[in-house]
């Protein structure tokens, strides 16, 4: 439905789009995912034909788009900064669309109607968009994007002023709706947990280059860099070597003590006496019993109740303070603990000296 070849767009010395190749299925729901700075408006511009690329290709359905006009693509696309018409009320900036490419008011109106009850604010069909909240103003953004039905939808943070209730509604629903439609769709957000909430798949980006592109699954469970693990969650770090491999793991000793059975990134060295770092989320960590094999010695630095989990940051001996996810009332600030890997829990292994991602 959608691909981009080696995408890349310059602005002076600025690479905003560094050589991005990514294919999207008809009706998926693809997330961009990254910092602020690392190229997600831009690649969302280029992709609706508001910015030209400095190289590469941008294909929608069997049409080589990169030099059509924006009309031309059909796209929808949802802006960060909405651009509204303030002048219009909302009804007339959600028909605007829909006008634009010819239809007629009476076949227009059912559309409007529709987008509007989607975001709940059909009460305000009448309302000048600069008499309405920020929340609200994205709403409208939303259902003006929404009501063509275009069949590639793009949506630029389209729910980061709305606020944590509403957001979290207007996300399911949007999900929802994209799905019934069968819109692909393309959206762009530094949220992870939006990220992995709506998308059926996300395309990790740092400083314009893509990290990885996978399930939020795969993204969470084996992330291809030490970027894309810290960025996706919390992630603690072990300092070891490698003492054996075999196939896609290898046997470690850690700094801290011990040894654990770890998976190889693509890019983790594969030879014995190899420097690592062993990466392992908080809940695949916990605080072990006395005499635990292959626990390591620490200290409870603080405990950090967070509802559904406790948070206990922990100092090894020798190693680095790492997070646990643990039971509440485990453990007090200032015990000394085990440190040990949960069941089947697997650290991902990657080179101690990365390479810039
Ligand atoms: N028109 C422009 N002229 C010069 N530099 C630009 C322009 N547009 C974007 N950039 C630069 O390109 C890089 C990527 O910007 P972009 O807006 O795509 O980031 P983003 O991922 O959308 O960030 P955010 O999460 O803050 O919205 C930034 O360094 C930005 O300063
Ligand atoms: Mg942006």
């Amino acid at each position: 439905m959608l691909r981009l070849e080696n995408l890349t767009r310059r602005f002076g010395e600025t690479v905003a789009v560094d050589g991005v190749s990514l294919d999207v299925a008809a009706g998926e729901f693809l997330t961009l995912l990254g910092p602020s700075g690392c190229g997600k408006t831009t690649t969302l511009r280029m992709i609706a034909g508001f910015e030209t690329p400095t190289s590469g290709r941008i294909v929608v359905g069997d049409r080589d788009v990169s030099t059509l006009p924006p009309q031309k693509r059909d796209v929808g696309m949802v802006f960060q900064n909405y651009a509204l018409f303030p002048h219009l009320d909302v009804w007339e900036n959600v028909a605007f669309g829909l006008k634009s490419r010819g239809d007629r008011r009476d076949a227009l109106a059912p559309a409007v109607e529709r987008a509007l009850a989607l975001v709940e604010l059909g009460p305000y069909a009448r309302r000048k968009v600069q008499a309405l909240s920020g929340g609200q103003q994205q709403r409208v953004a939303l259902a003006r994007a929404l009501a063509p039905e275009p069949p590639l939808l793009l949506l630029d943070e389209p729910l980061s002023n709305l606020d944590a209730a509403l957001r979290e509604r207007t996300r399911d629903e949007l999900r929802a709706l994209l799905k019934r439609l069968g819109m692909t769709a393309v959206f762009v957000t530094h949220d992870q947990e939006e990220a992995f909430a709506l998308s059926d798949r996300v395309a990790v980006l740092n400083r314009g280059r893509l990290q990885q592109l996978g399930t939020p699954e795969e993204l969470y469970g084996a992330p291809a860099n030490a970027f894309v693990a810290s960025f996706l969650g919390r992630a603690n770090f072990f300092g070891a070597t490698v003492l054996s491999v075999e196939g896609e793991h290898a046997l470690c000793r850690l700094a801290a003590g011990g040894v654990w059975r770890a998976r190889l990134a693509g890019d983790a060295p594969r030879t014995a006496g190899a420097a690592v770092r062993l990466m392992v989320r908080p809940e695949a960590l916990e605080l072990a019993p006395e005499g635990a094999a292959d626990a390591i010695a620490a200290r409870v630095a603080d405990r950090r109740f967070a509802g559904a989990a406790t948070f206990y940051r922990v100092q090894t001996e020798g190693g680095p303070e790492v997070l646990v996810q643990g039971r509440p009332h485990e453990a007090n600030p200032g015990d000394t603990v085990r440190l040990a890997l949960h069941g089947r829990a697997e650290p991902v292994a990657y080179a101690a000296e990365e390479p810039a991602h």
